[in-house]
């Protein structure tokens, strides 16, 4: 290894309605790219910021600057590194923007250094990302755009990442309206404490949805699709929610909702034939709305960050 790589790292749908926070799945685009050299001189100089304005170039206050610092500080010996981030996805999208930039910035450190940390090492630094940009370290956007695939946080603290089985005709599909919605805005809306009788229905959903994924049972991941937690609260930031979610339900899809924070809707279907007709469905939809949009599908990814 030089001292000079670039990687990419995928969108991520979290959430999947019944997993907030712990659960999350890569797709094959859009992606961030991550260009790294390792300069020796201690510092994070981020040289460039591509396809994005927004963000800042003070790696104090940008997600791939956080993880580099938190990086640095744990190789123990002069590093430091010089950036060029090219966005490919937009922040505040709901598919994972921060995190794929702190995955990417994450395992393009390690392969520099040598490979010296483990996945579930590179999570944790890309987490420090995430706490710059929502507020709270969630892993579930940066865990499958390091991992790829599907993959559950089963615990923070220790953190321990599971992969998941990805049923071979499972596709997703996302129309991402063009407004923003900050996550740490839309955690905000939260309550602190949920229900009993709510954390029943939910966990039951979740077991559901991993059990589904195991036995390819379409129909299982598809009833196992609600979110008694995150929707009833956050529906109404995103324009035309109910109507985007019940086009997709009309036209075959297994189960449909907030893609992580939102605004991007996302859903599930079995098959490409069947994607294909949820995302033209869903696409006619928010055309309705007069809001501009991007509109993914795309089989569950099962590369994560990577060399490119
Ligand atoms: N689990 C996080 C949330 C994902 O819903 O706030 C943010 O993309």
């Amino acid at each position: 290894m030089g001292n000079r790589i670039r990687v990419k790292a995928p969108a991520t749908v979290s959430n999947l309605n019944c997993g907030f926070d712990v659960i999350g799945l890569a797709l094959e685009e859009p992606f961030d790219t991550v260009e790294l050299e390792l300069t020796g001189t201690g510092r994070v100089e981020i040289e460039d910021i591509r396809g994005c304005d927004t963000l800042s170039r003070d790696p104090e206050k940008n997600v791939v600057g956080k993880v580099l610092e938190a990086i640095s500080a744990r190789a123990g010996r002069q590093t430091g590194f010089r950036v060029v981030l090219e966005k490919g996805i937009r922040p505040g999208s709901g598919i994972g923007s921060s995190g794929a930039s702190a995955a990417a910035a994450a395992f393009a450190a390690g392969q520099l250094l040598g490979n010296i940390f483990t996945r579930e090492e590179l999570v944790r630094f890309a987490m420090e990302g995430e706490l710059l940009a929502s507020g709270a370290a969630h892993a579930d956007n940066v865990a499958p755009a390091i991992y790829g695939g599907i993959v559950l946080v089963r615990s923070y603290e220790p953190l321990d990442i599971v992969e998941l089985n990805i049923p071979s005709e499972l596709w997703c599909v996302v129309i991402h309206p063009e407004t923003e919605i900050k996550t740490s805005m839309a955690r905000g809306l939260l309550d602190s404490h949920i229900p009993l009788q709510v954390a029943v229905r939910q966990w039951g959903n979740l077991a559901g949805l991993v059990a589904g994924l195991y036995r390819d049972d379409y129909d299982l991941i598809g009833r196992s699709l609600v979110d008694f937690v995150a929707e009833p609260k956050r529906a109404v930031l995103i324009r035309g929610f109910r109507e985007l979610k019940e086009s997709a339900m009309k036209h075959g899809a297994l189960g449909a909702g907030i893609s992580g924070s939102g605004p991007s809707v996302f859903a599930l279907c079995r098959g490409m034939d069947a994607a294909g007709a949820v995302l033209k469905a869903m696409s006619e939809t928010i055309q309705a709305t007069e809001v501009a949009f991007d509109a993914y599908m795309s089989p569950v990814s099962r590369k994560g960050a990577q060399v490119c």
